[in-house]
């Protein structure tokens, strides 16, 4: 079958996608010319330019081509060769082996006019954030980071759940890869055990109150080990590999991350409804029933974590017998809590 692929870009996935279904076997330099509808000469080029990108190839002549080896790290062509055989178009995924933020670079090509969705992924980062202006510790290799821009053109108030909703559905994801289930905290941490294992970021631009462009980040730490962070992080993170006893494959990951991100947005815009939140949130309240403490603006307020009501807010039932409903707010769990 031919295709009618553009980019070198397409031609790389496609042909690593061969090598994917080949599960190590040889593959044919006259069968990859035939799929992508090129001279072998072509293809030869683009596996050059793959080996470039870190990937190893063992050629044998007669037999062809098989793939022995690849980059360390998150590595583009491979995300996008996992996301093709998606039902939907897969969307563009922008790779940076280093970028300030990909929140920020995301908001920039929303800014530029890039149609949405696209994904901006990166190795490493120079100024990740997180909430309240903090660092978002970002060394390159171990982790993911990467950020997705949409143009929801809903109303703010339909926007509520969403960073909920989204958490949601990576909890259940990171269910499958972990072997155990991970706790959201309200509103925009995962976490397995009382350590954090991600962060999510949500940032939108609203205009004549349609919720405009949005950017969604997520950081996770996937193969870093708690030897070489800084000394508070190694108290209170942990990442994937250290749960699960042994290193992922980023690009796997990233790509299962990115095909459930982009399936739960599209649930989210045709009206996922709010008994789906409330059902999953029942299974991942990381805060549910223990004593909390939740800052907003500069004010504390302790009492015990009662879930969230339908927009979201959480809910925190005071030692005075009083439900107190936030918003927004920064939570703490109290020892023994
Ligand atoms: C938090 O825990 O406060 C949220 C952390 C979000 C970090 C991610 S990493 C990818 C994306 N780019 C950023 O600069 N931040 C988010």
């Amino acid at each position: 079958m031919h295709r009618h692929l553009h980019r070198a870009e397409d031609f790389e996935a496609t042909l690593l996608r061969e090598f994917l279904a080949a599960e190590g076997g040889f593959v044919s330099g006259s069968a990859l010319a035939k799929l992508v509808g090129v001279s072998r000469v072509a293809v030869w080029a683009h596996l050059h330019r793959l080996q470039e990108a870190g990937f190893v190839f063992e050629a044998v002549h007669s037999r062809g081509y098989r793939l022995i080896g690849q980059p360390p790290g998150v590595s583009a062509p491979l995300v996008r060769a996992l996301l093709m055989p998606r039902k939907s178009a897969a969307p563009p995924v922008l790779f940076f082996p280093s970028v300030d933020s990909t929140n920020e670079e995301a908001e920039r090509q929303l800014t530029a006019g890039r149609a949405a969705p696209f994904v901006v992924l990166a190795n490493g980062q120079t100024s990740g954030r997180g909430r309240f202006g903090r660092v978002w510790h970002s060394p390159a290799t171990d982790n993911l980071y990467l950020s997705f821009g949409f143009r929801p053109k809903l109303p703010p108030e339909r926007m509520h759940l969403f960073t909920l909703w989204m958490g949601l559905n990576l909890c259940e994801l990171l269910t499958a890869y972990a072997g155990i289930a991970p706790g959201l905290k309200w509103p925009n941490d995962l976490y397995f055990g009382d350590r954090k294992v991600g962060g999510m970021l949500t940032e939108a631009r609203i205009d004549a109150d349609q919720t405009r462009d949005l950017v969604f980040g997520l950081g996770l730490n996937v193969n870093g080990m708690a030897t070489a962070w800084p000394r508070e992080l190694a108290r209170s993170a942990t990442s994937l590999a250290q749960v699960k006893g042994e290193a992922l494959d980023l690009s796997r990951l990233a790509a299962a991350v990115i095909g459930r991100v982009l399936d739960a947005y599209a649930q989210f815009t045709e009206g996922a409804s709010r008994d789906a939140v409330a059902d999953l949130w029942h299974r991942y309240d990381l805060l549910a029933g223990r004593k909390i403490t939740v800052v907003q603006g500069t004010q504390p307020h302790t009492g015990v974590a009662r879930g969230i009501d339908n927009e979201g807010a959480l809910l925190l039932k005071t030692d005075t017998g009083r439900t107190l409903r936030f918003r927004a707010g920064e939570v703490t769990i109290q020892k023994g809590g």
